[in-house]
């Protein structure tokens, strides 16, 4: 990856923020990512689900990781949900790992990913859990030593509607 592009991890979450993920978010799902939203993908529900997201960092229930290029501009983007049940407490969910398509065969993904596995650990996580319908992710989550649970078919939708299976994987973390 370009050493021109910074890993960060958001302590808050402000408006330049906002803006910039929900470029991200938009520009993943007009290219097809199933990741919870459909067709017309808005700039109102991405804004309002990174300002719910805002507050679940404020809150301390999970960590937002970010992609930059040289000129500040978010290009990528990845979360670990820590809030879990009591009885998972060595537990974290990894979600929302998207990239913006003029990003994208860089390594930032790979990044991304690498730096989310760093803050699980560092924040007391030993297994991390993962779903995903997309090819491109489970190659990423393959070579990062992921491991392949199995698919559901019919789990969720592509945003245009169409029926998608969706992909479980697992990682235990150590140092
Ligand atoms: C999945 C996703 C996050 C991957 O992001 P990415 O930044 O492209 O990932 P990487 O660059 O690390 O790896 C992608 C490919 O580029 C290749 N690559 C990495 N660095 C490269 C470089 N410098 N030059 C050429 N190729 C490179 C990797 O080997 C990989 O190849 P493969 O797809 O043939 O296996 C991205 O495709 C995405 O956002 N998809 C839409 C959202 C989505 O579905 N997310 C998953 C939700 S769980």
């Amino acid at each position: 990856m370009s050493d021109a592009i910074q890993i960060r991890c958001l302590q808050t979450i402000g408006e330049r923020e906002v803006q910039g993920l929900s470029d991200v978010l938009i520009d993943c799902v007009e290219g097809g990512a199933s990741v919870s939203f459909m067709l017309p993908m808005t700039r109102a529900k991405a804004e309002a689900f990174w300002r719910t997201t805002a507050a679940s960092v404020a809150r301390g229930e999970r960590v937002v990781l970010t992609a930059e290029d040289a000129s500040g501009r978010i290009v990528g983007t990845a979360q670990v949900i820590l809030a879990q049940p009591e009885n998972q407490p060595h537990r974290g969910d990894l979600a929302k790992m998207l990239v913006h398509r003029r990003a994208r065969r860089q390594g930032i993904g790979a990044a991304l990913l690498a730096a989310a596995e760093r803050r699980a650990l560092s924040a007391g996580k030993t297994l991390l859990v993962l779903d995903t319908a997309s090819d491109d992710a489970e190659r990423l989550y393959g070579r990062g030593g992921w491991q392949r649970c199995g698919q559901v078919p019919n789990y969720a939708l592509f945003p245009d509607g169409t029926p998608c299976a969706t992909t479980f994987y697992f990682k235990f973390l150590h140092d």
